[in-house]
């Protein structure tokens, strides 16, 4: 509880990191977006020295296989732009990829476009595809650059709200969705493997996902950042593979997560010609082309054996008990991830009287460490108000010595 460490509460947070926006400027699209959280957390994390646990990003580096490639390419002259369409070594890599995992059957010269990173191609996707006024089926918390991707499309989101259960799996209400749907909804942006739940959306849930854009003939664009990254043995199945869906499905992933090159930004989108074309039409005004030297080296990953995919998998799965346990002994309650990089936790039994901002703010003082309050993550702040997601994408000694200070402050 926080009274059991209130002595230390009287030192002043010296964090003045949240710029107001310049609201004269600003077009109004972005009134009300401010600095994204992960900036307002990280440069806290560095003001205070605490250890970060907020931003997704890994703190080793990925397969040597993949860097060298990357070496390789600078040193060979792949330092210009490259085709528009993505490096082509690097479209039929993700063309076998998809065949490999998923069984799915994909042109590398029609359906496949190289992106920076997957939110590029996000808001590729939204830009390229969304009229004023047309709404997006969003499963809320959502990963924060959804919000303003529609919002910059001059589109509105409206928002599905997932909710643990009683056995802390995160589900949504079908009947919710169904009811969701208005003549102005144009797509349903789905985020499976979850970020930040760790959700990973089970085969009925797909189905009845499925049967609305069916139903109503909407689009489908799905973020698949976190495909590698189940566990348990339960399997990732992308929408696309879903009878009749593969005609209204834009996927999209990267390789940041898979190869822990998340600074390089190499991502992608692929799908019917139709869909893919509409977001490159607004991806070709936003970066033409980027990363040239990641792109063959990316493909290099791509086509790792299955034993560094599984072994990523399998060391993450251990990072994903150690955290989990560790806050559970905080007091936290905990909802253990199915997939990805993060934890979310209830903060009600350690801090009753703060919402999540708050307790986020006073954590590096508090216990030296930095999180990620899920307000941020929600339309309505006030439905995640009580939960905080905490990153495991980190060397086991660094999360057990988080876990070591959070349960000496909470425990
Ligand atoms: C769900 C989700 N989508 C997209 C991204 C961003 O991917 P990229 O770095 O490839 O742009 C992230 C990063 O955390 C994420 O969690």
């Amino acid at each position: 509880m926080w009274h059991r460490v209130a002595g230390r509460r009287e030192r002043p947070i010296p964090y003045t990191a949240t710029v107001a926006a310049p609201t004269d400027v600003l077009t109004d699209k972005l009134a009300g977006f401010g600095t994204t959280i992960f900036a307002e957390m990280s440069a806290l994390a560095v003001e205070t020295g605490a250890i970060n646990l907020g931003q997704g990003f890994p703190d080793t580096d990925g397969p040597v296989e993949v860097l060298d490639a990357a070496v390789d390419a600078i040193r060979s002259g792949v330092n210009q732009y490259g085709p528009g369409l993505g490096h082509p070594e690097l479209r039929q890599a993700i063309a076998e990829h998809q065949h490999r995992w998923f069984g799915l059957d994909i042109d590398p010269d029609t359906e496949v476009v190289v992106t920076a990173g997957a939110t590029e191609a996000l808001a590729a996707a939204m830009l390229g595809m969304l009229d004023a006024g047309d709404e997006v089926i969003v499963f809320e918390p959502m990963y924060d650059s959804y919000q303003a991707g529609i919002a910059l499309a001059a589109a509105s989101p409206v928002p599905v709200l997932l909710q643990p259960d009683a056995d802390g799996v995160w589900r949504f209400d079908a009947d919710g969705l169904r009811a969701a749907v208005t003549e102005r909804t144009k797509l349903i942006l789905l985020n499976t493997p979850h970020n930040p739940t760790g959700k990973v959306f089970d085969r009925d849930e797909l189905d009845t996902i499925a049967s609305v854009a069916i139903e109503h003939d909407l689009i489908v664009v799905t973020d698949e950042v976190y495909e590698h990254l189940v566990f348990d043995g339960s399997a990732h199945v992308p929408i696309a593979t879903l009878p009749d869906m593969f005609e209204r499905t834009l996927t999209i992933s990267s390789g940041g997560k898979t190869f822990h090159t998340t600074g390089w930004k190499i991502g992608w989108m692929t799908g019917p010609n139709e869909l893919v074309t509409a977001a490159r039409m607004a991806k070709q005004y936003l970066t033409f082309v980027n990363g040239a030297p990641f792109q063959p080296a990316t493909a290099v990953g791509l086509r790792l054996g299955d034993d560094y995919f599984t072994g990523l998998r399998d060391n993450l799965q251990t990072a994903r008990d150690h955290l989990t346990d560790g806050l559970g002994r905080a007091g936290f309650t905990t909802y253990r991830p199915a997939a990805g990089y993060f934890v979310t936790v209830d903060i009600t039994p350690v801090a009753p009287d703060l919402d999540g901002m708050t307790f986020c703010r006073e954590l590096p003082q508090r216990a030296g460490v930095v999180a990620v309050p899920e307000s941020a993550f929600y339309m309505h702040p006030e439905n995640g108000d009580r939960f905080v997601r905490f990153a495991f994408c980190k060397q086991l000694p660094i999360i057990d010595a988080a876990v070591d200070q959070l349960v000496e402050a909470f425990g």
